[in-house]
This record gives structure tokens, sequence and C-alpha cells, in this order.
């Protein structure tokens, strides 16, 4: 082929390329820039490793002949999807380009979507959605929604097969908010990103409620109320740099081992600060998270949901280099009784790192389930449930440490041994009952302490009695429900040697379709 031809067909190349990467235009980039907003493919540059992008279905567009919709064709319609590697790891990635048509979804964006999901599960490697969208592509009609159905039935499958991550970076509104909702953790940027199925305009009409887009479905609103999201950050960077942090504790997929991570943090280094860091009076708060900080590698504790549901902590950490979720109570937070929202945050946490093979350590210090008519009238049970049902079908490695409280119904659910913790830790000041000794004594005692002259002194000998009895982690020990009571101090040695012990674990549940967590 004569040397012209072949500059003219890559020059055609080139020039399709460059027309592709400019999105909706140079304006709308710069207006997308001016707003803080990073664009698509800035985002997906900055969140992969340098150089590792390969784009997909860069030249696909639309096929609507409706609404003059003919006559605009913007190369790649609005989505870049690809792969590409974090930490040398394979990861699918998609962006939804709001300069172009508002990165609204047309038909043929979900099949770039729908393809790039199928290779992730058939390769074993994380999607990684970033949504900054306008939502269905109007001028598209069902054509739009066929596709979403299409996204929402892979985030379904790959549920528990792959992880999935989706970054809120922009509008997300309507039924398109229910793929990110499947999808395993939800990080969104403060100021420029919203969810909500319908927004303030739809609302006013229908209940007269006044509401702004933030207040409705901002970061903090679904970070610190409603619990559907994970993370909120300041910026698109801080975002994508959450997201590599993330899956540096998480495997590709469901059959591999989570990444290790070296570390010079001593295997058995104690902290003396662990043997005082529980108040000798029992209804004083202290902060979980420093027992946590304490015990973990290099001291790196890294929270999931650190807004919601105060009263339980959850997150990753590593020891001795290997990943591991943490629940724990937090008596600094409603004496760290478990309610219908710390029930629900930690079951779903305990099920992804199930699915995902990361064992679970849990820190105890739980004087029951929080009484009131709220939560019984808006179903504490059932939701109670999820949590008991979460540790109690978890097939990972699981480590229980008891700090203090261990009281009544939270003690059998918080991977007590009878639901097959592997290992189950107390500390001396662990008081272990089927409630606390004032109560009790109130119900055990009633008529005895009513009917006594003096009833005060009575009262109180019979707390007493009920503490020495039960304030203690020996007649569990005598049991064999604690394995072993543990200076506190030396929490982190033992944690590991349980772990190492416990690596090549294999247990398993009864062959089924699926179990019925109680939703
Ligand atoms: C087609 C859209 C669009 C959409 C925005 N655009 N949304 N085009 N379909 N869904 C276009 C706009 O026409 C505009 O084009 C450009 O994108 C930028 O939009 P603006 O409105 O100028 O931007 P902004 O002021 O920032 O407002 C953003 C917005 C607003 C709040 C997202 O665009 C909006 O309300 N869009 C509609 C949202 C919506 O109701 N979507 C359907 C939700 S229901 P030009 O050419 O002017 O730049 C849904 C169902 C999913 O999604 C169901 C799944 C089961």
């Amino acid at each position: 082929m004569p040397t012209s031809k072949v500059h003219s067909k890559l020059d055609e190349l080139k020039a399709r390329n460059a027309q592709a990467e400019l999105g909706g235009g140079e304006a709308r980039l710069a207006k997308q820039r001016a707003e803080g907003k990073m664009t698509a493919r800035e985002r997906i540059e900055f969140l992969l490793d340098e150089g590792t992008f390969e784009e997909l279905d860069k030249f696909v567009t639309h096929r609507c002949q409706d609404f003059g919709m003919q006559d605009q064709k913007p190369i790649g319609d609005g989505f870049v999807t690809g792969y590409g590697r974090i930490d040398g790891r394979l990861v699918y990635v998609f962006a939804q380009d709001f300069t172009v048509f508002g990165g609204s979804l047309s038909e043929t964006n979900a099949q770039k979507i729908c393809k790039i999901m199928d290779q992730a599960m058939r390769n074993g490697a994380p999607v990684i959605g970033l949504n900054d969208s306008g939502g269905a592509r109007i001028q598209e009609g069902v054509m739009s929604l066929a596709g979403y159905a299409d996204i929402f039935l892979r985030n379904t499958l790959a549920s528990g097969v792959v992880p999935q991550i989706s970054a809120i970076m922009g509008p997300c509104a309507g039924g398109a908010v229910y793929s990110p909702a499947i999808t395993d953790f939800i990080v969104m940027v403060k100021k420029t990103s919203y969810m909500f199925i319908t927004g303030p305009e739809v609302i006013k009409t229908v209940t007269h409620e006044e509401v702004s887009k933030e207040e409705l479905g901002g970061a903090m609103t679904h970070n610190a109320k409603s619990g559907v999201a994970h993370f909120a950050v300041n910026n698109d960077r801080e975002c994508l740099a959450l997201i590599r942090e993330l899956l540096s504790f998480i495997p590709s997929n469901n059959v591999d081992d989570p990444p290790r991570k070296p570390t010079r943090d001593p295997v058995d280094r104690a902290d003396e600060k662990l043997n005082h860091s529980v108040p000798e009076e029992s209804y004083i708060p202290y902060d979980i998270k420093d027992i946590i900080h304490t015990v973990v590698d290099d001291n790196y504790f890294f929270e999931v949901q650190e807004h919601f549901a105060q009263n339980i902590v959850i997150g990753f950490g590593r020891f001795d280099g290997m990943p591991v979720g943490i629940v724990a109570n937090q008596p600094a937070v409603l004496a760290g009784t478990l309610d219908i929202n710390a029930s629900i945050k930690g079951a779903r946490f305990v099920r992804f790192c199930d699915a995902f093979n990361i064992p679970l350590v849990v820190f105890e210090d739980v004087p029951g389930f929080l009484p009131g008519t709220n939560q019984e009238f808006d179903g504490i049970i059932k939701h109670g449930a999820k949590l008991l049902f979460a540790f109690a079908e978890a097939t990972v490695p699981k480590v229980t440490v008891i700090t203090r409280k261990s009281y009544g119904g939270a003690y059998c659910v918080m991977a007590s041994k009878h639901i097959r913790t592997d290992m189950n830790y107390a500390w001396p000041s662990a008081e272990i009952a089927v409630m606390g000794p004032e109560g009790a004594v109130n119900i055990v005692y009633r008529r005895e302490i009513a009917s006594a002259d003096n009833p005060e002194p009575v009262r109180r000998e019979k707390v007493q009695e009920f503490k020495n009895k039960f304030a203690n982690p020996y007649v569990t020990a005598e049991l064999g429900y604690i394995d072993e009571v543990i200076e506190p101090q030396l929490t982190r040695k033992k944690i590991i040697t349980a772990l190492h012990m416990l690596e090549n674990k294999r247990d398993s549940n009864p062959a089924k379709k699926h179990g019925n967590i109680p939703l």
C-alpha cells in the first residue's frame, strides 16, 4: 500500500481517537473542571497505575433516531470503559462522562458496561464504577431502562464473586441509584455528589416538604443518616485514592486470598497500656478504637461507615500482614448497645468479609440490644437477627475478644463460641451474663426486696452477689465457651497466633440455593 494511504488511515484513527477523547467538547470539559470535578478520563488516569488503562468500545455511538439525536452522535457515547491495574492487580472500570448528554445511560453504553462486567466475572477482577450521570437517557425511553436492568442483573450476579465499588462523583438519581446500592461499597464526594430516588421537586409536589439536594441526598446524608454510603471524601482525588486503599485489603475475587502486606511491626508487640484501658467502673465509657489502633499492624485501622451507627465500629486492619475485617462494639456511643442501624451495618460488613475470605476479628463490649418502643416498632427483632445470621453463617476464621460486657442475646450474637467462632478470648475485665446485675436482681429478687423492712441494703447485697458470680470471665471459661482468659497487653500476639493457626481453615454450610436472611 502506498505510504500516503497508510498515513491517511493512521491519521483517521488518530483523529477518531482525539474526537472520542474530547467527550462533550472543550467548553463542557472546562465547565466540569470549574465545578471542582475531574473529567471522566482524568479520573480513570488518576485511579489506575500509570499507563495501564486499556480502553474498550471507544468508538461506540448511540442508535437513537428520535428527538434530533440522529444528528448528535458523540464518539464513545459518554461512557469510558476498560481495564487497568491498581497496585499491579487487574481491575475493570467505567466512568460516566457528564459532558456527553449529562452522562446519561443509553442502550449502547449500557452494553459497554455489561461487556466489562462480563469480562470481570470471567477473569475474577473487581469492577469500579465512577458515577456522574443524569440517569436514563430520556430520548431513548424504555431502551435505556432496559440497559439499567441489564446492569442491575450483572451487579446481582457478581455480588459475592468479584468486589464491586461505586464512586458517586456527581448526580445519581432515580432508579440509577440501584446499581451502586447493590455494589459492596459506595464512596461519595462531598458537595458535588448526590443520590436520591426522587429529587426535591417531586418531593415538594407529593409531600410538600422543602429540602435541598444536599440535604436530601448529599454525601453526609448518606454517610451519617441513611447508611447508604460507606465513605465521604472531600474531592475527586481523595475519592480515587481511597478506592485504591480499600482494594489493598480485599482479594480480587471470591476464590483468592486477600493480599498480604509485609510489616515490620513485631508479632509479639505487647502494649502495657491495654492492661488499663478498660475503666474499673463498668458504666464508664472508653473508646474501643484506641484498642483497635493499638493492636493492629502499624496502628493502622481503615474504618468503614465511620459516620453511621457509631455504636458499632467496622473496618479493615492487618495482623502480621494479613487483612482482617474488624467488628467492635463502641462503649463510647450508646454504651455500645446494638440497635437496628448497628445491626444492619455490622451484618452487611460481616457478609462482605465472609464472601471474600477475609477473617473476622471481633472486639466485644455490649450491654445488650437497645431497649425502646422505637426500636421494637421498627423491627429490632428482624434487624438484630441479621447480625446473628451473618456471624452464624460466616465460615471464614473468626476470633473474638471480650473486653468487658457481654450480656444477653448480644453475647450469642457477637461471634460467640456457639455460632462457630474459632477462638474466643476474654480479658479479666469481662462480664458475661444474661443481663446486668441491677436488672437481674430487680427481677429475680423482686419479692424479697419489696418485703424487706429496709429494701436498699438487701438489694445492694444481691447486686454484689450477682457481680461476684458473673462480673468475670471465669464461669464462662470453666464451661469452655471462652478458650482463654488473656492479659490485655498480649492481645495482638494472641490474635496473630490464632489467625496463623486458622490459615488453612475449611468450613462450609449445608448445600442450599441460598439462605433466607431476615431482610
Ligand atoms: C439526556 C440529559 C439527561 C438525561 C441531563 N442531560 N440529563 N440528556 N438524558 N437523563 C443533558 C442535558 O440536557 C444537558 O444537555 C446536559 O445533559 C447537562 O445537563 P444540565 O441540566 O445542563 O446540567 P445541570 O444543570 O448540572 O443538571 C444536572 C441534572 C439535570 C440535575 C442531572 O440534568 C437533570 O435533572 N437531568 C435529568 C435527571 C433525570 O430526571 N433523569 C432521569 C431519572 S430517572 P446540553 O445539551 O444542554 O448540554 C432514571 C430512571 C433510571 O434515571 C431507572 C433505572 C431503573
